[in-house]
Protein backbone atom coordinates (compact mmCIF):
# COMPACT_ATOMS: atom_id res chain seq x y z
CA UNK A 1 0.00 0.00 0.00
CA UNK A 2 1.51 3.22 -0.93
CA UNK A 3 1.66 6.04 1.82
CA UNK A 4 0.16 8.79 0.23
CA UNK A 5 -3.07 6.29 0.17
CA UNK A 6 -3.15 6.52 4.22
CA UNK A 7 -6.18 8.28 5.71
CA UNK A 8 -8.36 8.98 8.35
CA UNK A 9 -12.08 8.00 9.02
CA UNK A 10 -13.87 10.00 11.09
CA UNK A 11 -17.36 9.47 12.06
CA UNK A 12 -19.54 12.28 12.74
CA UNK A 13 -23.08 10.67 14.49
CA UNK A 14 -24.64 14.08 14.83
CA UNK A 15 -28.70 14.83 16.09
CA UNK A 16 -30.33 15.07 12.40
CA UNK A 17 -27.77 12.52 10.56
CA UNK A 18 -24.68 10.47 10.49
CA UNK A 19 -21.31 10.99 8.39
CA UNK A 20 -18.23 9.59 7.76
CA UNK A 21 -15.42 11.19 6.21
CA UNK A 22 -11.66 10.04 4.74
CA UNK A 23 -9.84 12.68 5.34
CA UNK A 24 -6.10 12.87 4.22
CA UNK A 25 -2.65 13.09 5.24
CA UNK A 26 -3.09 17.17 4.57
CA UNK A 27 -6.20 17.49 5.80
CA UNK A 28 -8.04 17.52 3.10
CA UNK A 29 -11.58 15.75 2.83
CA UNK A 30 -11.80 12.93 -0.01
CA UNK A 31 -14.92 11.33 0.51
CA UNK A 32 -17.99 12.03 2.53
CA UNK A 33 -20.93 9.54 3.81
CA UNK A 34 -23.92 11.31 4.80
CA UNK A 35 -27.54 9.54 5.90
CA UNK A 36 -30.58 11.23 7.92
CA UNK A 37 -32.44 9.46 10.97
CA UNK A 38 -35.51 9.27 12.20
CA UNK A 39 -36.73 12.39 14.98
CA UNK A 40 -39.16 10.52 16.54
CA UNK A 41 -41.47 13.24 18.47
CA UNK A 42 -44.13 10.59 20.82
CA UNK A 43 -45.32 14.17 22.61
CA UNK A 44 -44.69 17.77 22.79
CA UNK A 45 -41.25 18.30 24.13
CA UNK A 46 -39.91 14.56 23.86
CA UNK A 47 -36.99 14.08 21.38
CA UNK A 48 -35.85 10.13 20.76
CA UNK A 49 -33.87 8.53 18.10
CA UNK A 50 -33.73 4.71 17.37
CA UNK A 51 -29.83 3.91 18.39
CA UNK A 52 -30.76 0.89 15.87
CA UNK A 53 -31.11 2.71 13.09
CA UNK A 54 -28.37 4.86 14.10
CA UNK A 55 -26.20 2.33 13.72
CA UNK A 56 -27.05 0.21 10.79
CA UNK A 57 -26.68 4.14 8.76
CA UNK A 58 -23.10 4.98 10.79
CA UNK A 59 -22.09 1.05 8.75
CA UNK A 60 -24.00 2.26 5.36
CA UNK A 61 -22.21 5.74 5.48
CA UNK A 62 -18.45 3.94 6.14
CA UNK A 63 -19.75 1.96 3.12
CA UNK A 64 -20.58 4.74 1.47
CA UNK A 65 -17.35 7.10 1.93
CA UNK A 66 -14.77 4.54 1.60
CA UNK A 67 -16.25 3.62 -2.11
CA UNK A 68 -16.27 7.16 -3.35
CA UNK A 69 -12.84 7.66 -1.73
CA UNK A 70 -11.26 4.36 -3.13
CA UNK A 71 -9.58 3.51 -0.01
CA UNK A 72 -10.19 -0.21 1.64
CA UNK A 73 -9.96 -1.08 5.13
CA UNK A 74 -6.57 -1.29 5.13
CA UNK A 75 -5.47 2.48 4.10
CA UNK A 76 -6.89 3.45 7.45
CA UNK A 77 -4.72 4.55 9.91
CA UNK A 78 -6.95 5.37 12.37
CA UNK A 79 -10.82 5.80 13.20
CA UNK A 80 -12.41 9.19 14.93
CA UNK A 81 -15.64 9.61 16.66
CA UNK A 82 -17.70 12.59 17.38
CA UNK A 83 -21.10 12.73 18.29
CA UNK A 84 -24.12 14.73 19.53
CA UNK A 85 -23.85 15.16 23.40
CA UNK A 86 -25.86 13.90 25.90
CA UNK A 87 -28.06 11.78 23.95
CA UNK A 88 -28.55 8.09 26.34
CA UNK A 89 -29.08 4.88 25.16
CA UNK A 90 -29.24 2.37 27.75
CA UNK A 91 -28.49 -1.28 26.07
CA UNK A 92 -28.49 -5.42 26.98
CA UNK A 93 -24.99 -6.57 27.17
CA UNK A 94 -25.31 -9.76 26.31
CA UNK A 95 -27.18 -8.98 23.09
CA UNK A 96 -27.07 -5.30 22.27
CA UNK A 97 -30.70 -4.71 21.93
CA UNK A 98 -31.58 -0.96 23.66
CA UNK A 99 -34.12 -1.54 25.94
CA UNK A 100 -35.68 2.05 24.75
CA UNK A 101 -34.98 4.63 22.00
CA UNK A 102 -32.64 6.90 22.88
CA UNK A 103 -33.85 9.89 24.73
CA UNK A 104 -31.69 13.30 23.10
CA UNK A 105 -30.41 16.25 24.42
CA UNK A 106 -33.25 18.21 23.46
CA UNK A 107 -35.46 16.46 25.36
CA UNK A 108 -37.49 18.25 28.21
CA UNK A 109 -39.50 15.28 29.52
CA UNK A 110 -37.19 14.84 32.86
CA UNK A 111 -38.58 18.59 33.97
CA UNK A 112 -40.30 17.35 36.99
CA UNK A 113 -37.81 15.37 38.32
CA UNK A 114 -34.81 17.82 37.70
CA UNK A 115 -37.09 20.43 39.59
CA UNK A 116 -37.18 17.97 42.61
CA UNK A 117 -33.86 16.95 42.31
CA UNK A 118 -33.22 20.64 42.89
CA UNK A 119 -35.40 21.33 45.77
CA UNK A 120 -34.02 17.85 47.38
CA UNK A 121 -30.62 18.89 48.41
CA UNK A 122 -28.56 22.20 48.97
CA UNK A 123 -27.64 24.43 45.75
CA UNK A 124 -31.06 24.61 44.22
CA UNK A 125 -30.59 24.01 40.47
CA UNK A 126 -26.49 24.19 41.22
CA UNK A 127 -26.74 21.17 43.54
CA UNK A 128 -23.96 19.50 41.71
CA UNK A 129 -22.09 22.36 39.96
CA UNK A 130 -19.46 21.83 41.73
CA UNK A 131 -18.32 18.56 40.84
CA UNK A 132 -19.47 18.26 37.44
CA UNK A 133 -19.48 21.68 36.40
CA UNK A 134 -23.48 21.63 34.84
CA UNK A 135 -26.38 23.03 36.50
CA UNK A 136 -29.34 20.43 37.09
CA UNK A 137 -31.33 20.82 33.73
CA UNK A 138 -33.27 18.11 31.03
CA UNK A 139 -30.69 18.88 29.00
CA UNK A 140 -27.78 16.07 30.35
CA UNK A 141 -27.42 13.07 30.46
CA UNK A 142 -27.94 12.37 33.65
CA UNK A 143 -31.80 12.77 34.40
CA UNK A 144 -32.44 11.00 31.31
CA UNK A 145 -30.86 7.66 32.78
CA UNK A 146 -32.75 8.01 35.56
CA UNK A 147 -35.89 8.56 33.70
CA UNK A 148 -35.24 5.09 31.33
CA UNK A 149 -34.36 3.40 34.74
CA UNK A 150 -37.94 4.36 36.74
CA UNK A 151 -39.62 4.47 33.80
CA UNK A 152 -38.73 0.91 31.96
CA UNK A 153 -39.73 -2.22 33.68
CA UNK A 154 -37.49 -4.87 35.46
CA UNK A 155 -34.39 -2.00 34.16
CA UNK A 156 -33.42 -0.37 37.71
CA UNK A 157 -32.41 -4.00 38.88
CA UNK A 158 -31.40 -5.55 35.39
CA UNK A 159 -28.97 -2.50 35.68
CA UNK A 160 -27.78 -3.16 39.22
CA UNK A 161 -26.88 -6.80 38.12
CA UNK A 162 -24.62 -5.45 35.41
CA UNK A 163 -26.79 -6.72 32.69
CA UNK A 164 -27.67 -2.89 31.07
CA UNK A 165 -24.64 -0.50 29.62
CA UNK A 166 -25.54 3.23 29.31
CA UNK A 167 -23.67 5.41 27.32
CA UNK A 168 -24.01 8.37 24.87
CA UNK A 169 -23.59 8.06 21.16
CA UNK A 170 -19.82 7.57 21.09
CA UNK A 171 -20.22 4.75 23.69
CA UNK A 172 -22.67 3.27 21.91
CA UNK A 173 -21.22 3.29 18.43
CA UNK A 174 -17.18 1.95 19.85
CA UNK A 175 -19.26 -1.13 21.66
CA UNK A 176 -20.74 -2.04 18.45
CA UNK A 177 -17.61 -1.10 16.44
CA UNK A 178 -15.39 -3.30 18.62
CA UNK A 179 -17.97 -6.42 18.54
CA UNK A 180 -20.92 -5.38 20.75
CA UNK A 181 -21.67 -8.68 22.45
CA UNK A 182 -18.82 -10.41 21.31
CA UNK A 183 -16.05 -8.57 23.35
CA UNK A 184 -17.48 -4.77 22.38
CA UNK A 185 -15.17 -2.26 24.38
CA UNK A 186 -17.33 0.13 26.97
CA UNK A 187 -15.64 3.42 27.05
CA UNK A 188 -16.63 7.24 26.75
CA UNK A 189 -13.82 9.82 26.42
CA UNK A 190 -13.62 13.13 28.86
CA UNK A 191 -15.43 15.09 26.93
CA UNK A 192 -18.38 13.21 26.52
CA UNK A 193 -18.55 12.01 30.28
CA UNK A 194 -18.42 15.81 31.33
CA UNK A 195 -21.80 16.39 30.02
CA UNK A 196 -23.57 13.27 31.89
CA UNK A 197 -23.70 15.58 35.38
CA UNK A 198 -22.33 11.89 36.67
CA UNK A 199 -18.39 12.79 36.27
CA UNK A 200 -16.10 14.73 38.82
CA UNK A 201 -14.14 17.48 36.72
CA UNK A 202 -11.69 17.19 38.77
CA UNK A 203 -10.85 13.71 39.33
CA UNK A 204 -11.89 12.81 35.91
CA UNK A 205 -13.60 9.71 37.46
CA UNK A 206 -17.79 8.95 37.80
CA UNK A 207 -18.88 10.75 41.11
CA UNK A 208 -20.13 8.32 43.39
CA UNK A 209 -21.71 11.02 45.29
CA UNK A 210 -23.98 12.52 42.37
CA UNK A 211 -24.30 8.90 40.76
CA UNK A 212 -26.09 7.65 44.44
CA UNK A 213 -28.11 11.40 44.53
CA UNK A 214 -29.68 10.57 41.08
CA UNK A 215 -29.83 7.01 41.59
CA UNK A 216 -27.90 5.95 38.68
CA UNK A 217 -26.16 2.47 39.21
CA UNK A 218 -22.14 2.68 38.44
CA UNK A 219 -22.10 -1.07 37.23
CA UNK A 220 -23.93 0.69 34.26
CA UNK A 221 -21.33 3.59 33.33
CA UNK A 222 -18.59 3.02 30.70
CA UNK A 223 -15.15 3.30 31.49
CA UNK A 224 -13.86 7.19 30.83
CA UNK A 225 -10.83 7.58 29.08
CA UNK A 226 -8.59 10.64 27.47
CA UNK A 227 -10.01 12.11 24.23
CA UNK A 228 -6.76 10.87 22.23
CA UNK A 229 -5.42 6.89 22.46
CA UNK A 230 -6.96 3.37 20.70
CA UNK A 231 -9.54 1.97 22.30
CA UNK A 232 -10.14 -0.89 21.02
CA UNK A 233 -10.31 -2.24 17.40
CA UNK A 234 -13.47 -2.32 14.53
CA UNK A 235 -14.10 -5.68 14.04
CA UNK A 236 -15.13 -5.21 10.43
CA UNK A 237 -12.58 -3.06 9.03
CA UNK A 238 -9.56 -3.88 11.41
CA UNK A 239 -8.54 -0.21 12.25
CA UNK A 240 -7.87 1.02 15.55
CA UNK A 241 -10.23 3.43 17.15
CA UNK A 242 -8.20 5.94 18.34
CA UNK A 243 -10.16 9.68 19.03
CA UNK A 244 -13.59 10.43 20.54
CA UNK A 245 -14.42 13.73 21.40
CA UNK A 246 -18.21 15.18 21.72
CA UNK A 247 -18.73 16.96 18.84
CA UNK A 248 -18.64 20.65 20.26
CA UNK A 249 -15.31 19.72 21.89
CA UNK A 250 -14.10 18.50 18.09
CA UNK A 251 -14.92 21.48 16.58
CA UNK A 252 -13.25 23.43 19.33
CA UNK A 253 -10.09 20.83 18.30
CA UNK A 254 -10.52 21.40 14.62
CA UNK A 255 -10.86 25.18 15.19
CA UNK A 256 -7.02 24.82 16.89
CA UNK A 257 -8.65 26.71 19.83
CA UNK A 258 -5.28 24.98 21.88
CA UNK A 259 -4.02 28.49 23.41
CA UNK A 260 -6.53 29.45 26.18
CA UNK A 261 -8.59 32.48 25.48
CA UNK A 262 -9.23 31.49 22.23
CA UNK A 263 -13.22 30.38 21.33
CA UNK A 264 -15.43 29.26 18.42
CA UNK A 265 -19.04 28.99 17.64
CA UNK A 266 -20.61 26.37 16.03
CA UNK A 267 -24.27 26.74 13.86
CA UNK A 268 -25.85 23.61 13.79
CA UNK A 269 -29.33 22.51 15.35
CA UNK A 270 -27.97 24.34 18.00
CA UNK A 271 -25.24 26.89 18.83
CA UNK A 272 -22.15 26.30 20.85
CA UNK A 273 -19.58 28.52 21.86
CA UNK A 274 -16.69 27.04 23.53
CA UNK A 275 -13.88 29.08 25.28
CA UNK A 276 -10.48 26.86 26.00
CA UNK A 277 -9.67 27.66 29.45
CA UNK A 278 -6.56 25.75 29.26
CA UNK A 279 -6.19 23.73 32.50
CA UNK A 280 -8.17 25.96 35.20
CA UNK A 281 -12.06 24.82 35.76
CA UNK A 282 -13.76 28.26 35.50
CA UNK A 283 -16.82 28.16 37.20
CA UNK A 284 -19.35 30.38 35.25
CA UNK A 285 -21.09 33.40 37.38
CA UNK A 286 -23.26 34.02 34.28
CA UNK A 287 -25.14 31.10 32.84
CA UNK A 288 -22.33 29.16 31.24
CA UNK A 289 -21.20 25.44 31.81
CA UNK A 290 -18.08 24.32 32.82
CA UNK A 291 -16.71 21.41 30.52
CA UNK A 292 -13.73 19.18 29.56
CA UNK A 293 -12.72 20.88 26.35
CA UNK A 294 -10.48 17.77 25.27
CA UNK A 295 -7.00 15.25 27.17
CA UNK A 296 -4.76 13.99 24.90
CA UNK A 297 -3.75 10.63 26.16
CA UNK A 298 -1.53 10.61 29.18
CA UNK A 299 -1.72 15.11 29.01
CA UNK A 300 -3.31 17.23 31.55
CA UNK A 301 -7.23 17.60 30.77
CA UNK A 302 -7.53 21.02 29.02
CA UNK A 303 -10.76 23.00 30.14
CA UNK A 304 -13.72 25.31 28.91
CA UNK A 305 -16.64 27.01 29.17
CA UNK A 306 -19.87 26.81 26.88
CA UNK A 307 -22.59 28.90 26.10
CA UNK A 308 -25.14 26.39 24.85
CA UNK A 309 -28.24 27.29 22.59
CA UNK A 310 -31.02 24.83 22.49
CA UNK A 311 -32.33 25.95 18.84
CA UNK A 312 -30.98 27.56 16.36
CA UNK A 313 -30.63 25.73 12.62
CA UNK A 314 -33.42 23.71 14.04
CA UNK A 315 -35.55 26.88 13.88
CA UNK A 316 -35.52 26.80 10.17
CA UNK A 317 -35.81 23.21 9.79
CA UNK A 318 -39.37 23.88 11.85
CA UNK A 319 -40.04 26.59 9.44
CA UNK A 320 -39.80 24.17 7.23
CA UNK A 321 -41.37 21.38 8.28
CA UNK A 322 -43.70 22.60 10.50
CA UNK A 323 -44.52 25.62 9.09
CA UNK A 324 -44.01 25.14 5.17
CA UNK A 325 -42.61 29.06 5.03
CA UNK A 326 -39.78 27.72 3.04
CA UNK A 327 -39.57 24.18 1.23
CA UNK A 328 -35.38 24.09 1.51
CA UNK A 329 -33.63 25.49 4.32
CA UNK A 330 -31.35 27.56 1.91
CA UNK A 331 -34.69 29.54 1.08
CA UNK A 332 -34.43 31.27 4.66
CA UNK A 333 -31.59 33.40 3.23
CA UNK A 334 -33.72 34.48 -0.21
CA UNK A 335 -36.54 35.26 2.01
CA UNK A 336 -34.56 37.10 4.70
CA UNK A 337 -32.74 39.29 1.94
CA UNK A 338 -36.15 40.63 0.27
CA UNK A 339 -36.25 42.86 3.77
CA UNK A 340 -33.86 45.66 5.38
CA UNK A 341 -34.61 44.84 8.65
CA UNK A 342 -37.25 42.67 11.12
CA UNK A 343 -39.79 45.00 10.67
CA UNK A 344 -40.04 44.86 14.46
CA UNK A 345 -40.41 41.11 14.77
CA UNK A 346 -38.95 38.47 16.97
CA UNK A 347 -38.77 34.63 16.71
CA UNK A 348 -37.86 33.26 20.40
CA UNK A 349 -37.24 29.77 19.44
CA UNK A 350 -37.10 28.60 22.95
CA UNK A 351 -38.29 24.94 21.57
CA UNK A 352 -36.80 22.95 24.97
CA UNK A 353 -36.81 25.59 27.31
CA UNK A 354 -33.72 28.57 27.14
CA UNK A 355 -30.44 26.87 27.74
CA UNK A 356 -27.66 28.78 28.35
CA UNK A 357 -27.43 31.70 30.16
CA UNK A 358 -31.37 31.50 31.44
CA UNK A 359 -32.15 27.75 32.65
CA UNK A 360 -35.44 27.66 32.29
CA UNK A 361 -37.04 24.32 31.49
CA UNK A 362 -40.20 26.31 31.21
CA UNK A 363 -39.73 28.61 28.80
CA UNK A 364 -41.77 28.56 25.64
CA UNK A 365 -41.29 29.66 21.85
CA UNK A 366 -42.80 33.11 20.90
CA UNK A 367 -42.89 35.21 18.14
CA UNK A 368 -43.65 39.03 19.30
CA UNK A 369 -43.74 42.38 17.82
CA UNK A 370 -46.41 41.59 15.12
CA UNK A 371 -48.15 44.12 13.57
CA UNK A 372 -49.80 44.12 10.21
CA UNK A 373 -46.52 45.03 9.10
CA UNK A 374 -44.99 42.19 9.85
CA UNK A 375 -44.78 39.85 6.62
CA UNK A 376 -42.85 35.92 6.14
CA UNK A 377 -39.58 37.72 4.75
CA UNK A 378 -39.44 39.11 8.28
CA UNK A 379 -40.08 36.36 10.34
CA UNK A 380 -37.53 34.51 7.86
CA UNK A 381 -35.18 37.52 8.85
CA UNK A 382 -36.16 37.45 12.81
CA UNK A 383 -35.60 33.90 12.26
CA UNK A 384 -32.01 34.24 11.31
CA UNK A 385 -31.33 37.33 13.40
CA UNK A 386 -32.38 34.99 16.60
CA UNK A 387 -29.23 32.96 16.05
CA UNK A 388 -27.43 36.06 16.54
CA UNK A 389 -29.16 37.16 19.54
CA UNK A 390 -28.65 34.46 21.51
CA UNK A 391 -24.87 34.21 20.44
CA UNK A 392 -24.49 37.77 21.74
CA UNK A 393 -26.02 36.17 24.74
CA UNK A 394 -23.84 34.11 25.49
CA UNK A 395 -20.55 35.86 24.57
CA UNK A 396 -21.75 38.79 27.09
CA UNK A 397 -21.68 35.80 29.65
CA UNK A 398 -18.09 34.71 28.79
CA UNK A 399 -16.07 38.20 28.45
CA UNK A 400 -18.35 38.61 32.15
CA UNK A 401 -16.87 34.84 33.41
CA UNK A 402 -13.55 34.95 32.19
CA UNK A 403 -12.67 38.69 32.73
CA UNK A 404 -11.64 38.53 29.04
CA UNK A 405 -13.15 40.14 25.87
CA UNK A 406 -13.73 38.08 22.51
CA UNK A 407 -12.11 40.02 20.16
CA UNK A 408 -12.71 37.82 16.83
CA UNK A 409 -15.18 34.91 16.72
CA UNK A 410 -13.89 32.12 14.66
CA UNK A 411 -17.18 29.86 13.41
CA UNK A 412 -18.26 26.65 11.64
CA UNK A 413 -21.11 24.69 10.95
CA UNK A 414 -24.39 24.48 8.45
CA UNK A 415 -25.46 27.65 8.69
CA UNK A 416 -22.22 29.44 8.48
CA UNK A 417 -22.55 29.52 4.36
CA UNK A 418 -25.51 32.02 5.11
CA UNK A 419 -23.83 35.78 4.39
CA UNK A 420 -27.07 37.10 5.80
CA UNK A 421 -26.60 35.95 9.06
CA UNK A 422 -22.35 36.19 9.30
CA UNK A 423 -23.18 39.58 8.49
CA UNK A 424 -25.43 40.35 11.13
CA UNK A 425 -23.52 38.19 13.49
CA UNK A 426 -20.81 40.20 13.14
CA UNK A 427 -23.12 43.67 13.15
CA UNK A 428 -24.83 42.41 16.80
CA UNK A 429 -21.35 41.40 18.06
CA UNK A 430 -19.56 44.24 17.44
CA UNK A 431 -16.40 42.16 16.21
CA UNK A 432 -15.08 40.46 13.66
CA UNK A 433 -16.36 36.81 12.72
CA UNK A 434 -14.21 34.59 10.93
CA UNK A 435 -14.52 31.34 8.75
CA UNK A 436 -12.14 28.84 8.24
CA UNK A 437 -11.46 27.52 5.02
CA UNK A 438 -12.75 23.86 5.91
CA UNK A 439 -15.78 24.18 7.72
CA UNK A 440 -16.13 20.56 8.52
CA UNK A 441 -14.24 21.29 11.47
CA UNK A 442 -15.66 19.13 13.94
CA UNK A 443 -15.11 15.83 11.84
CA UNK A 444 -11.51 17.45 11.15
CA UNK A 445 -11.39 17.59 14.87
CA UNK A 446 -11.54 13.71 15.23
CA UNK A 447 -9.81 12.90 13.15
CA UNK A 448 -6.91 15.04 14.31
CA UNK A 449 -7.60 13.43 18.29
CA UNK A 450 -7.63 9.83 16.29
CA UNK A 451 -4.23 10.56 14.20
CA UNK A 452 -2.43 11.98 16.53
CA UNK A 453 -3.04 8.69 18.96
CA UNK A 454 -1.39 6.69 16.35
CA UNK A 455 1.48 9.03 15.12
CA UNK A 456 -0.03 9.87 11.99
CA UNK A 457 -0.20 13.61 12.90
CA UNK A 458 2.24 15.04 15.15
CA UNK A 459 0.81 16.61 17.76
CA UNK A 460 -1.64 19.65 17.86
CA UNK A 461 0.80 21.95 15.39
CA UNK A 462 -0.50 19.81 12.91
CA UNK A 463 -4.05 21.30 13.20
CA UNK A 464 -2.20 24.78 13.57
CA UNK A 465 -0.90 24.23 10.51
CA UNK A 466 -3.33 23.03 8.58
CA UNK A 467 -5.67 26.22 9.45
CA UNK A 468 -6.35 28.40 7.08
CA UNK A 469 -9.04 31.49 7.07
CA UNK A 470 -11.38 31.29 4.25
CA UNK A 471 -13.75 34.81 5.01
CA UNK A 472 -14.17 37.41 7.25
CA UNK A 473 -17.06 39.75 8.29
CA UNK A 474 -16.60 42.95 9.98
CA UNK A 475 -19.22 44.69 11.67
CA UNK A 476 -21.14 47.46 9.27
CA UNK A 477 -24.04 48.77 11.81
CA UNK A 478 -24.02 51.31 14.05
CA UNK A 479 -23.85 51.14 17.58
CA UNK A 480 -27.03 52.55 18.77
CA UNK A 481 -28.67 50.92 16.20
CA UNK A 482 -27.20 47.58 17.89
CA UNK A 483 -27.99 48.25 20.86
CA UNK A 484 -31.48 49.06 20.68
CA UNK A 485 -32.09 45.97 18.57
CA UNK A 486 -30.20 43.71 21.16
CA UNK A 487 -32.76 45.53 24.34
CA UNK A 488 -35.54 44.59 22.21
CA UNK A 489 -34.68 40.82 21.97
CA UNK A 490 -34.05 40.94 25.81
CA UNK A 491 -37.51 42.17 25.99
CA UNK A 492 -38.97 39.76 23.55
CA UNK A 493 -36.74 37.01 25.60
CA UNK A 494 -38.88 37.97 28.98
CA UNK A 495 -41.84 36.81 27.24
CA UNK A 496 -41.35 33.58 27.18
CA UNK A 497 -40.67 32.65 30.79
CA UNK A 498 -42.99 30.68 33.07
CA UNK A 499 -45.32 29.39 30.46
CA UNK A 500 -45.47 25.69 31.38
CA UNK A 501 -47.80 25.53 34.37
O1 LIG B 1 -25.00 19.21 23.08
C1 LIG B 1 -25.66 18.91 21.89
C2 LIG B 1 -24.74 19.00 20.72
O2 LIG B 1 -23.65 18.16 20.91
C3 LIG B 1 -25.50 18.71 19.44
O3 LIG B 1 -24.78 19.07 18.35
O4 LIG B 1 -24.31 19.41 15.98
O5 LIG B 1 -25.67 17.44 16.67
O6 LIG B 1 -26.61 19.71 16.82
P1 LIG B 1 -25.38 18.90 16.85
Amino acid sequence: MRDSERCVLAIDQGTTSTRAIVFTRDGQILAVGQKEHDQILPRAGWVEHDPVQIWDNTREVIGTALGKADRTAGDIAAIGITNQRETTVVWERSTGRPVHNAIVWQDTRTAPLVARLGSDGDGGADRFKDVCGLPLATYFSGPKLRWILDHVEGARERAEAGELLFGTMDSWLVWNLTGGPDGGVHVTDVTNASRTMLMDLRTLTWSEEVARDLGVPLAMLPQIRSSSEVYGHSTRLGAPIAGILGDQQAATFGQACFEPGMSKNTYGTGNFMLLNTGTDIVRSDHGLVTTVCYQLGEQDPVYALEGSIAVTGSLVQWLRDNIGLITDASQIEDLARRVDDNGGCYVVPAFSGLFAPYWKDDARGAIVGLTRYVNRNHIARAALEATAYQTREVMEAMNADSGVEVTELRVDGGMVVNETLMQFQADILGIDVVRPQIVETTALGAAYAAGIAVGFWDGEQAVVDSWTEGRRWTPQLDEVERERLFRQWKKAVRRTFDWVD
